[in-house]
């Protein structure tokens, strides 16, 4: 056995969101997202779940807050519903939706953890859908404004802001498949989505900043690594040809202002306007690692999608969503990412979906989550030895909750919710994870 030390100061917490957390969808003049219109619409969810009252949050934030200092949680990332703030995605501001947010980062203060604000997971208005989402440049515009209004209230306590969720998944996969919300599945609207949100990025990171209070703004990218079939020089271009569209993409644009170099990609195709790289740039002062998997691709002979074809691995250990355990990948992104950018990271996300249930004694004993972490872990300290700056780690997630098109059926907490009563149980990997924070060191 061996011993890994983390750095004096690490930033041990959990991540979360609003649409997965929240509920009270239609309280204190909320407006509609696209996951609200998405879940209502029969047929996208399994069983039929919808985000409307998920882990109730909204009304049990002092109970959850009690759960993360009873962790010893150092920080907890939340998200902001863009739609509680502005129900129409802009025009007046719904200050009972700000309420909520500034009840939520009190508790936190007074409970001693840090408040780590993301300003969009995936929640868009609908009303701003209705007008073409993140393929009308003006969306940049008004989410730029929507960041300002968010950081005016909660800047005062709140020092560090996350702009994006994930921006390839709400953009690419967003529209190019339809497979999430909001449904549209068009290749030339997802291009013109990428940069869309690209502008945003530099939009919003201004405006944040120009507030004067933030510490630190960053985003969480979705990364997998990026690893060919084959050793063939094919697979390898086609494993970078993905790295660059599904890991790097966001990151280049705000870091550096142009887009990586693929083929089949244009400023045309993308729909850049004149000064819009101008103002995509504006470097990160963190980049947030979001990892449960690895991406395994070959040369696609047939052209499509960038010439990439995705390769499902067989026989091998997956958690109970099907995703491939595959620990080196979190240190494969960590990597790359520190090399190509020499940006302090933060681990913005890495848990798994482990579907165990308490026993008859009322526990629930997830081992499968603890040997997940503590490998996946293990993966991130080999990094920070080799000298990349992780300053974080943030377990996806504190409760169980709304596993989008999986609904309630994919439970990552590290606390077992009881939908129903709304009861939460601390799982044994809950007990792990305080433990682990309280020492800074894990044994592997
Ligand atoms: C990530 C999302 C997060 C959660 C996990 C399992 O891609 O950011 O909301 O659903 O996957």
């Amino acid at each position: 056995m061996s011993v890994l030390q983390f750095p004096n100061g690490f930033d041990w917490g959990c991540a979360a969101s609003a649409y997965q957390t929240e509920g009270a969808w239609d309280e204190d003049g909320r407006g509609e997202s696209i996951w609200d219109r998405f879940c209502h619409e029969p047929g996208h969810i399994k069983n039929g779940d919808t985000g409307d009252i998920a882990c109730d949050q909204y009304h049990r934030y002092r109970e959850d807050v009690a759960l993360m200092k009873d962790l010893g949680l150092k920080t907890y990332r939340f998200s902001v519903s863009w739609p509680r703030v502005f129900p129409q995605g802009r025009g007046a501001i719904n200050e009972k939706g700000l309420d909520f947010y500034d009840r939520l980062v009190d508790e936190l203060l007074a409970a001693g953890i840090s408040p780590l604000a993301n300003l969009y997971h995936f929640d868009l208005p609908q009303a701003l859908e209705d007008e073409g989402g993140w393929t009308n440049h003006r969306t940049a515009h008004h989410f730029a404004d929507y960041c300002a209004a968010v950081v005016d209230r909660l800047g005062d306590r709140v020092k560090r802001w996350i702009i994006f969720n994930e921006p390839f998944i709400f953009t690419w996969l967003a529209y190019s498949t339809g497979a999430i919300a909001p449904g549209v599945r068009d290749s030339v609207l997802a291009l013109r989505s990428m940069h869309v949100v690209s502008l945003a990025q530099g939009l919003a990171a201004r405006a944040i900043r120009d507030r004067g209070s933030a510490e630190q703004v960053g985003i969480a990218f979705s990364m997998h690594g990026a690893y060919p079939e084959t050793e063939s020089e094919e697979d390898k271009a086609a494993a970078e040809r993905a790295h660059r569209l599904g890991n790097a993409w966001f990151l280049e644009s705000v870091q550096n202002g142009r887009y990586p170099e693929i083929p089949g990609i244009d400023e045309k195709k993308l729909g850049v306007q004149p000064g819009d790289l101008e103002l995509i740039k504006a470097p990160l002062d963190f980049a947030g690692v979001n990892l449960y998997t690895r991406m395994v691709v070959a040369n696609n002979l047939s052209g499509e999608n960038f010439r990439v074809r995705m390769v499902v691995v067989r026989d091998v250990e997956r958690t109970d969503n099907g995703w491939e355990v595959y620990p080196e990948a979190i240190h494969q992104a960590i990597m790359r990412t520190w090399n190509d950018y020499r940006l302090p990271i933060w681990v913005t996300e890495n848990g798994c979906a482990i579907n165990d249930g308490p026993d008859s004694g009322g526990n629930v004993n997830d081992d499968r989550r603890i040997s997940y972490l503590q490998r996946y872990l293990a993966q991130v300290g080999r990094a920070i030895n080799e000298g990349a700056d992780v300053r974080g780690y943030h377990v996806w997630t504190l409760l169980d909750n709304f596993e989008w098109l999986e609904g309630y059926g994919q439970r990552f907490g590290l606390v077992y919710v009881d939908f129903p009563a709304q009861r939460r149980i601390i799982k044994k990997s809950g007990h792990w994870y305080r433990d682990l924070i309280a020492a800074n060191r894990l044994e592997i």
